[in-house]
C-alpha cells in the first residue's frame, strides 16, 4: 500500500532527536529552527516530558470521558495559572483544527448566530469549519464552502467596524491568530485586538484567539494576545502544548456556559496526552521558557535585520519570519542542503524560524552563521 501523498516531502528520514538537534537514518546531524512546524516547545525528546509519559503509560493509557480524571482537573489548574487565565474552564481535544472547530462551534451554541469574521491570509485548519475560516480557497472542498464566513482585511480597523455597524447582530464569532503564521508572520497590531475585543463587547459576539501556533509561550508572552492587554473569549491551543505529543484544547471564559452534549470527543483530554502537557507546563514554569523566547528571540530578530541579504523580518519572540534579497530566494534549500539546518516556510518566498523555546544562544550563533555562509555560497554561484 502507497502512502496519500498530500506533501512535497524532503528526502530525509529523521529517526532520532534531543533539543534543538535532529538525526536522518544515516546518523547526519541537523540543526532544528523549525521545531516540526512550532510544535517542539521545550526541546525534543526532554528527559521530564519522556519520563511523564512513561510513567503514566504504566499506569494507565486511556479511558473514556465518561469518568472523572484527576489528571484533567490538574492540567486544567496548571493552565489557569500558566496562562493567567484564571476562571478560564478547559476542553481538550487532539488538534489545531478541531480546537478551532469547537471554538466556532461553541460561539454558535452561545450566541444563536451563523456568522463569522474571519481575516484575509488567515490559517486556522482543514476540519469542515476551520477550513471554511481560512482564506485559502484551493483547500476548501465543495461541501465546505459556506455564506456564512466573511474575510475582512487584516488590520484593518474601520473595515471591521464598518462591517460590525450593519451586520453586528447576526455575527457569532470573530477568529484571529495574534500572529499569522502560514501567511508569513504577520502581527496583529495591539490596537486591531483591542478594537475586536471592542465590538465583540458591543454586539455580543464571541472573540475567538487562534494560538495554535503564536500561543503557548512562543511570542514570549503565553497568548501573543496578551501583549494588546485584552482577554479573548476563547483561546484555541494545539502545537506547542504536547511538544509532539498530539492534544489541542481551548480555553473558555466563565460567561460561556456548558451543557452536556454541546462538545463531545473519544481522545481528548486521555490521560497520556495530559500527561504530556503537564510535562510540558512543568518544564516551561522550571526553565522559564517564556523569557527565554522572549530573550532569544529578539537577540535572533536583532542579528537577521542587521544581516546582510536578508531584506525583511517580522515577528515576535520565537515567531519569525524573513525574506531575502532578489537572488537569494534559495538560501532556504541551501541551509537545509549544504549546512543541514531546517527553517520552515511560507509560500512564496518567507523563511520561518519556529525553533525549540529552550534553543540556546550558542545554536542561534550556529543559525546565525549558517545563513551567513549560505547567503555567500549563492553570491558566489551567482558571480
Ligand atoms: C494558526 C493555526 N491554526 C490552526 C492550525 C491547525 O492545526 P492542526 O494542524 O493541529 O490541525 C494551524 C496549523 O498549522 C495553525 O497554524
Amino acid at each position: 500500500m502507497s502512502l496519500f501523498k498530500v506533501y512535497p516531502l524532503n528526502p530525509i528520514a529523521i529517526t532520532k532527536a534531543a533539543g534543538s538537534r535532529v538525526w536522518d537514518d544515516k546518523g547526519q546531524e541537523y540543526l532544528d529552527m523549525y521545531g516540526g512546524h512550532a510544535v517542539i516547545s521545550i526541546g525534543h525528546t526532554h528527559p521530564h516530558w519522556v519520563k511523564r509519559i512513561e510513567d503514566q503509560l504504566h499506569a494507565i493509557a486511556f479511558y473514556s470521558n465518561s469518568v472523572v480524571m484527576p489528571i484533567q482537573e490538574q492540567l486544567a489548574s496548571a493552565l489557569n495559572e500558566m496562562s493567567g487565565k484564571k476562571d478560564f474552564q478547559l476542553f481538550l481535544c487532539n488538534s489545531g483544527a478541531e480546537a478551532n472547530e469547537n471554538a466556532l462551534k461553541l460561539a454558535s451554541f452561545h450566541t444563536g448566530r451563523k456568522k463569522i469574521v474571519a481575516f484575509k491570509k488567515s490559517f486556522h485548519g482543514r476540519t469542515s469549519l476551520a477550513v471554511a475560516a481560512t482564506d485559502n480557497p484551493s483547500i476548501v472542498a465543495p461541501v465546505n464552502e459556506t455564506d456564512n464566513i466573511i474575510f475582512l482585511p487584516f488590520n484593518d480597523i474601520a473595515a471591521l467596524q464598518a462591517y460590525f455597524a450593519t451586520q453586528g447582530k447576526e455575527i457569532a464569532a470573530v477568529i484571529i491568530e495574534g500572529i499569522q503564521g502560514v501567511a508569513g508572520i504577520h502581527e496583529a497590531t495591539d490596537e486591531f485586538l483591542q478594537a475586536i475585543r471592542k465590538v465583540c463587547d458591543e454586539f455580543g459576539a464571541v472573540y475567538i484567539a487562534d494560538s495554535v501556533q503564536c500561543g503557548y509561550g512562543r511570542s514570549g508572552k503565553f497568548f501573543a494576545h496578551d501583549h494588546a492587554g485584552v482577554n479573548a473569549d476563547i483561546y484555541s491551543m494545539a502545537k506547542g502544548m504536547g511538544n509532539g505529543f498530539p492534544i489541542g484544547g481551548i480555553l473558555i471564559a466563565p460567561h460561556i456556559q456548558a451543557k452536556f452534549g454541546m462538545l463531545g470527543t473519544t481522545f481528548g483530554g486521555n490521560p497520556l496526552a495530559c500527561a504530556a502537557a503537564l510535562a510540558v507546563i512543568e518544564v516551561m514554569q522550571k526553565e522559564n521558557l517564556i523569557k527565554a523566547a522572549e530573550v532569544m528571540g529578539a537577540y535572533l530578530m536583532n542579528a537577521l535585520k542587521n544581516m546582510d541579504g536578508v531584506k525583511v523580518v517580522r515577528g515576535r519572540g520565537l515567531m519569525i519570519g524573513f525574506e531575502m534579497e532578489e537572488g537569494l530566494e534559495d538560501v532556504r534549500k541551501v541551509l537545509l542542503s549544504d549546512l543541514k539546518i531546517f527553517t520552515g516556510e511560507a509560500k512564496p518566498n518567507v523563511i520561518r524560524l519556529l525553533p525549540s523555546l529552550a534553543i540556546t544562544k550558542e545554536d542561534i550563533d550556529l543559525f546565525l552563521t549558517g545563513l551567513n555562509k549560505a547567503i555567500q555560497l549563492l553570491k558566489q554561484k551567482k558571480d
